[in-house]
C-alpha cells in the first residue's frame, strides 16, 4: 500500500510534512508537564516571542495548571529567507520583567543569535528567574552557546515551516511541521 506524504506549496518552493500535529500535541504536553513540576508555587510569565512563538505558547498556555500570565516581544531577523543574518530587531510592548519568573517561548533556536539578544535584553530588568522554551532547536547550527531549558525537538540543519514558522510569510498556519522537498 502506498502511504500518502502531506505535502504544501508556499510561494515557488514545496514542501513536505517532517513533524505531525500528533507529535507536537505529546511534545507540548510533555514540556507543560515539566513547566507545572518546576514552577510549583509560582506564577511564571510566557513571554511570547512574535511572530513565530505565538503558535507553540498558544498551546502551551492551555496545558499549564499552575496559573501563569502571558507578555510579548517581538524579534525579527534581517536577512534572507532561509538563513539567519545575526542581526536582530527587538520591539518591546512597555515589558516589565522585574522580579518576575520568565519564560521566553520561541519556535526555533538556530544560529542561537536571536535568543542570546532577547536573554541579554531580558536580564537588565533583573527577572526573578529566565529560562526558555523552544519547539524546535537545530544544535549543529549554532554559533552562539545558549542554554534552552525546554526543548521540543532537536532537528538536523534543515529549512521547516509550519507550526509558527514562515517562509516568507506564509506557512505559519499549518499544523504539522514540514521540510523543503527536493
Ligand atoms: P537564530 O537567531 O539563528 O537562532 O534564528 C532564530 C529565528 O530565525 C527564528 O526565531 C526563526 O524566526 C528563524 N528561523 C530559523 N530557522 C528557521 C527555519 O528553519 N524556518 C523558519 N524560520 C527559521
Ligand atoms: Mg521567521
Amino acid at each position: 500500500m502506498r502511504s500518502i506524504v502531506k505535502k504544501v506549496k508556499l510561494h515557488d518552493m514545496s514542501f513536505k510534512i517532517f513533524i505531525s500535529e500528533e507529535q507536537i500535541k505529546g511534545k507540548v504536553k510533555e514540556i507543560a508537564n515539566r513547566i507545572n513540576n518546576d514552577y510549583i508555587g509560582k506564577n511564571p510569565t510566557l513571554l511570547v516571542v512574535l511572530k513565530g512563538g505565538m503558535i507553540f505558547a498558544s498551546d502551551l498556555v492551555r496545558e499549564i495548571t499552575i496559573g501563569c500570565s502571558l507578555d510579548i516581544i517581538r524579534a525579527k531577523s534581517y536577512g534572507n529567507e532561509m538563513e539567519s543574518s545575526g542581526s536582530v530587531a527587538l520591539k518591546h510592548f512597555d515589558n516589565d520583567f522585574a522580579n518576575k519568573d520568565i519564560i521566553i517561548v520561541e519556535d526555533i533556536i538556530d544560529t542561537g543569535f536571536t535568543i542570546k539578544t532577547l536573554i541579554e535584553d531580558i536580564q537588565k530588568q533583573n527577572p526573578a528567574s529566565l529560562e526558555v522554551a523552544s519547539i524546535l532547536s537545530k544544535p549543529e547550527a549554532r554559533t552562539v552557546k545558549v542554554d534552552v531549558k525546554y526543548t521540543g525537538f532537536e532537528i538536523p540543519k534543515y529549512f521547516v515551516v509550519g507550526y509558527g514558522l514562515d517562509y516568507a510569510e506564509y506557512g505559519r498556519e499549518l499544523k504539522d511541521i514540514y521540510i523543503l522537498d527536493e
